[in-house]
């Protein structure tokens, strides 16, 4: 269905056809809060929600695009950036402006292109829709620039662009998830050695994940987000004149912290006890998953979302409503927010029985607390990122 309305509004728009459609999702961050960046484990998965895109390589190096939901237009040259093309066009345009960039400053020649965007994935939610354009696009110029790229190359590539170009000191699960990830299956990452494990969520079909909107838009740019690398950071550099072996938090154990905790100032006790036991719990989620014990994930997932809101500090007061009501019902194995929080969306993991009874009742308590109904959907672990279709 949407390959075909690309394909008619594509020809509409350029006048010819389409050479590909690729196939970009977000993704949901079920454990691993914060935790990317400082090289310890993830658990993220690809959903069923994305962002497409049709495109066609142009001789002229122009790169040409339309984005029907974002209503917005653009249009740059290769290979020469405007490092100051912020300011010219908007700031979605800024996404594929990055990937470009970080594609030729890996040595790649890229083709122009014409480039239709659609998208049912929500934007600042905490879905990651930006690195699910940023996926979009790496494919993108992979088929148009008959590139090989592998899928960590392809996920490096949007974290240099979010990193460099961006400004934003994200970590690498994102565009991991955008591109490794597989129908019912969670990708457990290791962020120091990259290496990944899918990992299948026992009785998928009895199992949804209900993602509730908060309403409270959030760029990881212009939000906390960026402070904490940096806390991070700092309570390394002051750990490690006691624990000279220590590259990152990720090296800390629970003993380090009970023994040289003391030498942190308070805040930063607190943002090293999330990830010390952050990295445990995802560890210990792996586990439990193996063993088909999705009770015992779901208890990771609610201290995952207390220990953000209480350590880290990156939760909000909706999310912590949202997430409170849904604990409470039968079914529910889990929730936490989504991605970095700070607002976006809560991910509640429940028996599919419970979905109506869980949206009930974060509906309800989110009405009596702030007077509106939070936005639901109900969505399904997919396949990542790929070539979805060829010209014809
Ligand atoms: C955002 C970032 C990720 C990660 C999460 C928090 O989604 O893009 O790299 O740090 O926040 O887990």
């Amino acid at each position: 269905m949407i390959q075909n309305e690309l394909r008619k509004q594509f020809y509409q728009l350029f006048g010819r056809e389409t050479a590909v459609i690729i196939r970009a999702p977000g993704r949901i961050s079920l454990l691993g809060a914060h935790i990317d960046y400082s090289e310890g484990f993830v658990m993220p998965a690809a959903i069923e929600q994305a962002v497409w895109l049709a495109a066609a390589p142009r001789e002229d190096g122009q790169v040409v695009i339309q984005a029907i939901n974002f209503e917005e237009k653009g249009r740059f040259q290769l290979p020469s950036l405007n490092v100051q093309a912020s300011s010219v066009v908007g700031p979605w345009l800024n996404y594929p402006i990055g990937v470009a960039w970080a594609l030729q400053e890996a040595g790649h020649t890229l083709s122009g292109m014409d480039v239709l965007v659609i998208s049912d994935l929500p934007m600042e939610s905490g879905l990651s829709s930006s690195a699910a354009v940023e996926m979009a696009f790496v494919l993108a110029w992979e088929a148009v620039s008959r590139l090989t790229l592998t899928g960590l190359e392809k996920a490096q590539i949007g974290q240099k662009a979010e990193n460099e170009y961006l400004g934003v000191g994200s970590g690498i699960q994102d565009q991991f998830a955008s591109v490794h990830g597989l129908a019912n299956q969670l990708v457990y990452l290791d962020c120091r050695t990259l290496e990944h494990e899918l990992i299948c969520l026992p009785d998928m079909p009895k199992t949804a994940v209900i993602l509730a909107d908060s309403g409270v838009r959030r760029r990881l740019a212009t939000s906390n987000y960026n402070s904490r690398p940096e806390e991070c950071r700092e309570a390394t550099e002051i750990l490690k004149a006691h624990l000279p072996e220590i590259h990152t938090l990720r090296d800390v154990t629970p003993d380090d912290l009970e023994l040289y905790g003391h030498h942190l100032p308070e805040v930063l006790r607190r943002r090293a006890k999330h990830v010390v036991e952050e990295c445990l719990r995802v560890r210990a989620g792996a586990s439990a998953l193996k063993h088909g014990d999705l009770a015992a994930f779901g208890r990771f997932i609610r201290q995952s979302q207390i220990s953000s809101r209480d350590h880290y500090e990156s939760s909000i007061p909706e999310l912590d409503t949202l997430a409170a009501a849904a604990w409470q019902v039968p079914g529910c194995f889990g929730a936490r927010f989504g991605g970095g929080g700070y607002g976006g969306i809560m991910q509640v993991l429940v028996e599919k029985t419970a979905v109506s009874q869980v949206q009930t009742a974060m509906a309800n308590a989110f009405e009596q607390e702030y007077g509106r109904r939070p936005p639901m959907l109900v969505t399904s672990i997919a396949n990542g990122a790929a070539v979805v279709g060829r010209k014809e």
